[in-house]
């Protein structure tokens, strides 16, 4: 993509000399972007263009010019192939299509998007659109889109899956001074996609922040490998819209139903570092922020205040962002005793008191940020009589200007009163809020991403050894038998395999095989219905439990197979299992379940009945997962309190709780033909752990 934001000549196919037409525009978007390259409007019915020799086609262009970087393309949906071809022929690699009337209009758009795609494809073309606005750099500069309005340069790169939201935010952004590195339409993202120019950001020497409007990701596995090594490098700020569970997956297991598709998206982002913003204007309010101040070296916050609610307000703030209230060291304090008035408050929030002039606001500020328990701060004012916001707001530049290395985040709360100050504090690079909790929030991100960069070590899943080719001959047998869910005794095997402790459980077909099961595998039993499409058991009568004689065992599956045709008269049995009765432990669960997008998707909670209801439940991607996201993932649950032990309880296993999620991702990763896991409950003991009820769906995988 060399050349893609940088082209060394742009050819405009449908440029148009009629000012009203989107060819038109971009044709003079460029030209008055100020783009020095060689800039080539193609229409077969003109020779000239706003003053710019016009050619009929791009073969006639590359022969009389050579090479084209990049052609934007805005001619009718029905002359675009023609166009593409043209471009495939005479090596042109950068492809931006504005046309609409593709995949987002129904069938016939689809075909010739995926008509489109082979041609770039095939001749490695990149392809942005179709259905966009266009891109623009505002250092090369280029601004090759038919928007209105082209922003201030700046180092914000912002991808945008809406078009028309990107034209209101260009507009909006050059009202609030706000200036962009690039900018992207991503369109039908049918070639390039959110990945492509999140690395391309990545490496622009020219960005210093990420920001993206995302309605869905397509390739969730590349998105997540490159978000994960930008993020390390550069802020990535997401704001994802559709965030309502309408299109929720339907499910079969407790883990599919749960995670819902924007679990899973703030399960992608938390782990690959993105920050992940829930309104569109802390987007800008945020790249702002990080374009302006420095990382803070931890999460201790000091707050200055001149007013007492509004430092409570922000000290919660700091308290529920997980962030911490600085403790001032005791020559902080006595300075500021020594100065400050007896009724100032010298403890964090520092309140200077409603009379404060700009010089005691100064005389704080130099203290705080220079004690080394403070690793920001976040300055508080209200106006009240002989309130100095301008004169404040100088202070502050003044002793930021002098100690750089601490982020200091404002909040002057007022209109009209405090308008100048706050002016000049973000003319001179300190963001400054209308309220305490925006300004804290910020911080937060901040603290966030300095932790984000600053964890390194990452311990990979270990290398587990297992019977492949057994795992695979049951998935096989099951596919062949047109069954989706694997027998509960087939699972179980599954799991062992996999050296995950499960209750050993067997499928008997006759009363005297269940017999002879329960005597190989040892009482108590517990007995289990195994009937297609019989989904909750013990409602017909299909589980007992605790059986501890033969005789029970017999009486117990004829039972279970007169209630079966008591209840479902047309169904047959596949027949009972026999399961080894374990003693009871702390119930939790472990699941997995496949996303479209991203792959498996591992769950840890709390087990049992009330799963669902409970929802105490996290989740982490298998691809790239580590063993400390898995310890994590069990430390964000209040399931981990009871496995810590509550009321003088002793603690369950959780490192065999770690080593079951551990395999069971590997088992999700090395076999694609499951779908969804649910081990529900996993007895967990204080040595060990027991898979007990084990569900596992299939799904075809390519041609099988
Ligand atoms: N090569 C070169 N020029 C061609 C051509 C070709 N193969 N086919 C047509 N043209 C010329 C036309 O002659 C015309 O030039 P003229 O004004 O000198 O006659 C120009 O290209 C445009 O074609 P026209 O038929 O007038 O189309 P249009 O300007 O009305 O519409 C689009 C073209 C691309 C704007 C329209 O099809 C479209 O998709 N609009 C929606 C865009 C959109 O919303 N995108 C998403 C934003 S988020």
């Amino acid at each position: 993509m060399n050349y893609f934001f940088k082209p060394r000549q742009v050819a405009v196919v449908g440029a148009s000399a009629n000012r009203g037409k989107v060819g038109n525009s971009v044709l003079r978007n460029i030209i008055g972007s100020g783009y020095s390259g060689t800039i080539v409007p193609i229409n077969p019915s003109a020779h000239e263009i706003e003053g710019l020799k016009c050619y009929p086609n791009i073969t006639e262009a590359v022969q009389e010019l050579g090479a084209l970087d990049l052609v934007v393309v805005a001619v009718p949906a029905a002359a675009v192939i023609g166009v593409a071809q043209e471009c495939a022929k005479n090596g042109c690699k950068n492809l931006v299509v504005i046309t609409a009337g593709f995949k987002e209009v129904g069938k016939e758009g689809a075909a010739l998007e995926k008509e489109l795609v082979e041609i770039c494809r095939s001749h490695h073309i990149n392809l942005l659109g179709p259905n966009c606005l266009g891109m623009m750099d505002t250092h090369t500069p280029i601004n090759a889109s038919f928007a209105g309005d082209f922003p201030l340069r700046g180092e914000i790169a912002f991808i945008s899956q809406s078009g028309a939201l990107g034209t209101a935010i260009l507009n909006w952004s050059r009202q609030q001074k706000i200036g962009f590195s690039q900018f992207v339409s991503l369109g039908n993202k049918a070639g390039l996609n959110e990945a492509d120019f999140i690395a391309a950001a990545a490496d622009d020497p020219n960005t210093k922040v990420i920001l993206c409007y995302l309605e869905n990701v397509v390739d969730g596995e590349r998105f997540m490998d490159v978000a994960r090594q930008t993020s390390r490098r550069k802020p990535v700020i997401i704001f994802k819209a559709g965030t309502s569970e309408a299109g929720a997956r339907a499910a079969s297991s407790h883990t599919g139903a749960l995670a819902g598709n924007d679990r899973t998206y703030e399960t992608v982002f938390k782990q690959c570092g993105i920050l992940r913003v829930r309104r569109m204007e802390d987007l800008f309010a945020l790249a702002t922020v990080f374009l302006s101040q420095p990382l803070p070296k931890g999460d201790r916050v000091a707050i200055l205040t001149n007013a007492g609610g509004p430092g409570i307000i922000a000290a919660d703030a700091v308290e529920s962002r997980g962030l911490a209230m600085a403790r001032f060291c005791a020559e902080t304090i006595e300075a500021m005793r020594a100065h400050l008035p007896a009724e100032a408050n010298l403890l964090n929030p520092v309140d200077v008191i409603g009379d404060a002039r700009a010089d005691r606001y100064h005389f704080a500020l130099e203290q705080i940020i220079q004690d080394p328990n403070v690793d920001g701060l976040i300055i508080l004012l209200t106006p009240q009589a002989v309130t100095q916001p301008k004169e404040t707001a100088e202070a502050i530049v003044d002793v930021k200007e002098r100690h750089p290395d601490k982020p200091i985040v404002a909040a002057f709360m007022g209109g009209e009163a405090v308008a100048d100050g706050a002016e000049h504090l973000r003319k001179n690079g300190i963001p400054c809020f209308s309220f305490p909790e925006p300004a804290v929030e910020s911080f937060a991100y901040l603290s966030r991403y300095t932790k984000l960069r600053e964890s390194t070590a990452r311990q990979a899943l270990p290398e587990f050894d297992f019977d492949r080719r057994r795992i695979t001959e049951i998935i096989k047998g099951a596919m062949s038998d047109h069954r989706r869910i694997l027998f509960a005794s087939e699972g179980a095997e599954v799991l062992s395999l996999m050296g995950i402790p499960a209750a050993p459980t067997k499928l008997a077909t006759t009363a005297d095989q269940a017999v002879e099961i329960a005597l190989e595998i040892g009482f108590p039993v517990v007995m289990k219905l195994e009937a297609p499409n019989v989904l909750h058991k013990s409602d017909l009568g299909g589980v007992k439990l605790n059986l501890r004689t033969e005789q029970e065992v017999a009486e117990a599956y004829h039972e279970i197979i007169a209630n079966l045709h008591h209840h479902l008269p047309d169904t047959v049995a596949y027949g009972v299992e026999v399961q080894k009765m374990d003693q009871p432990g702390r119930e939790c669960i472990i699941g997995m379940t496949c996303d479209q997008a991203f792959g498996p998707l591992l769950m840890f909670g709390l087990g049992g009945i009330y799963v669902n209801l409970l929802q105490d439940v996290s989740f982490r991607v298998v691809r790239g997962l580590d063993l400390t996201e898995l310890q994590e993932m069990i430390r964000e649950t209040k399931a981990y309190l009871l496995l810590k032990g509550i009321r003088g309880e002793k603690p369950g296993d959780v490192e065999a709780v770690v080593d079951t999620l551990a395999r069971v991702a590997v088992l999700a990763r090395e076999f694609p033909q499951i779908n969804e896991i649910d081990i529900n409950p996993l007895f967990v003991y204080e040595q060990g752990v027991s898979a007990v009820d084990v569900k596992i769906t299939l799904r075809k995988v390519g041609t099988e």
